[in-house]
Formats: C-alpha cells, sequence, structure tokens
C-alpha cells in the first residue's frame, strides 16, 4: 500500500509512523507512508493554505487551491482508489471499513483543519469523507494517524501473528475475551482454571462465551446490527 497523507501541519503526524507496528509495516516493505506539507503547494506569497470565509463567521476556511494542485501533482504520479478527507461530518470509521480500506493500494489522506475546507474540495476532489468519532478534533491530524493505524495492522504480514488481526475486538462483530499472563495467582486473584488446562478446545469455548456475554454487557449494540 502506498499512503499519502496531505497536512499543513506535517509534525503533528511523523510520530505515529516512527514507532512500532506503524515502523515496522514500512521496514518490511508493506506500506510506504509520505506525509506531505500543504504549504508547498500554496502559490500565495506567504504560502498561505486558508482564507477568511465567504459571508463572514468565525473561523478560516483551508482554499480549494493549493490542495488542488497538490493532488494533481499525485494524481500525475500514481492511481488513487481512494482520496479521502478527515471530518466530523463524515460518516463514521468502523472495523469492516479497515477491512475494506487495507484492500486498497494507494489512498490519499487529505486532514482537515481550522473550520474545514472549501465545500468545492469536497464535491471534487474527495472519493469519501471519514470521520472517527462523534467528537471535534483540533485538526484532522490524528483523525488520519487513527484511519491510517486501523488499516494498516490489517495489511497480510504487517502484524507478526497473523491471526491475531483476526481475534481482534469487532472483526466478527463481537469484543474480545479478556486476556490474562503470569502470575497465575496475584494477592488471591486468579486466572480462570479453563486456561490453565492445556485443553484447547475447552479454552477456545471459555473465550467464545466470553466475548458473547461482554458484547451483550458492553455493547449491546453490535448484536442488534442484521
Ligand atoms: N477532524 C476534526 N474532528 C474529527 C473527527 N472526529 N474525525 C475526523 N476528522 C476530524
Amino acid at each position: 500500500m502506498h499512503l499519502d497523507i496531505i497536512t499543513c501541519l506535517p509534525r503533528l503526524i511523523e510520530s505515529p509512523f516512527s514507532d512500532s507496528i506503524l515502523k515496522r509495516a514500512q521496514a518490511k516493505g508493506i506500506v510506504t507512508v509520505n506525509i506531505i506539507d500543504l504549504r508547498q503547494y500554496a502559490t500565495s506569497k506567504h504560502r498561505s493554505t486558508d482564507d477568511y470565509a465567504f459571508g463572514g463567521g468565525a473561523g478560516m476556511v483551508m482554499m480549494i487551491e493549493p490542495i488542488d494542485n497538490c493532488i494533481s501533482y499525485l494524481k500525475s504520479q500514481r492511481a488513487y482508489d481512494e482520496i479521502i478527507y478527515t471530518s466530523p461530518d463524515g460518516t463514521t470509521l468502523t472495523q469492516s471499513m479497515a477491512n475494506e480500506l487495507s484492500l486498497k493500494k494507494n489512498i490519499i489522506l487529505l486532514c482537515g483543519h481550522y473550520k474545514g475546507v472549501d465545500e468545492r474540495v469536497r464535491e471534487h476532489l474527495v472519493t469519501r469523507e471519514i470521520s472517527i468519532g462523534d467528537y471535534v478534533l483540533s485538526g484532522g491530524e490524528l483523525a488520519a494517524a487513527v484511519i491510517a493505524d486501523a488499516v494498516i495492522r490489517l495489511i497480510p504480514g504487517v502484524l507478526s501473528d497473523e491471526t491475531s488481526a483476526l481475534s481482534d475486538s469487532f472483526q466478527d462483530g463481537l469484543v474480545a475475551p479478556p486476556v490474562y499472563t503470569r502470575p497465575a495467582e496475584y494477592k488471591s486473584w486468579k486466572v480462570p482454571e479453563v486456561l490453565l488446562s492445556g485443553h484447547q478446545a475447552n479454552i477456545e469455548e471459555w473465550r467464545h462465551d466470553q466475548s458473547i456475554e461482554r458484547t451483550k454487557k458492553r455493547r449491546p449494540d453490535l448484536l442488534e446490527k442484521p
């Protein structure tokens, strides 16, 4: 996968890609991530990427021209499967959306900022708009990092144990079962006996039952979905 992230605050999004799983995914050559400073595509003297809103009102609006220049340049280099704009009024990110995006080859993530982008960017330049939840962040960078993380970890070969993404919460519409590690007893708090039994079929059955119980208790909405 190749991921281009367009932002007016590149430093804000660099660190999630410089550590742990996202760093390793790049080192293994499974994904290439390119963080692009939108200012490089600004044409005005001060390299502005935002301006006042027509009609007045508080807050600046990201201008179409630098974004169009940037996306046009990127499109001249490769064909994109998706051009995603991060916005609180986009479609809420789900695990199934992450699964779908993990199959794509080339993706642009455009980070929103200030009061948002000129509406013509949304109408003409992006293919989808994604929110990471019903709350407002200071900018789209953290949302882009969340989307990238949720997607990249699903690409085969990124996680060392390939089955571990399959046993994640939500992957089968249920939340994950509880997990324990040593010691088997701590301050008289014991690990469930079945996990120490070595009986794999019983362990799997216990885990599945726990997943269902937890989902009923914590996320009953997941069980109501068709
Ligand atoms: N930008 C600001 N808030 C956001 C959110 N919740 N999701 C995606 N992008 C955002």
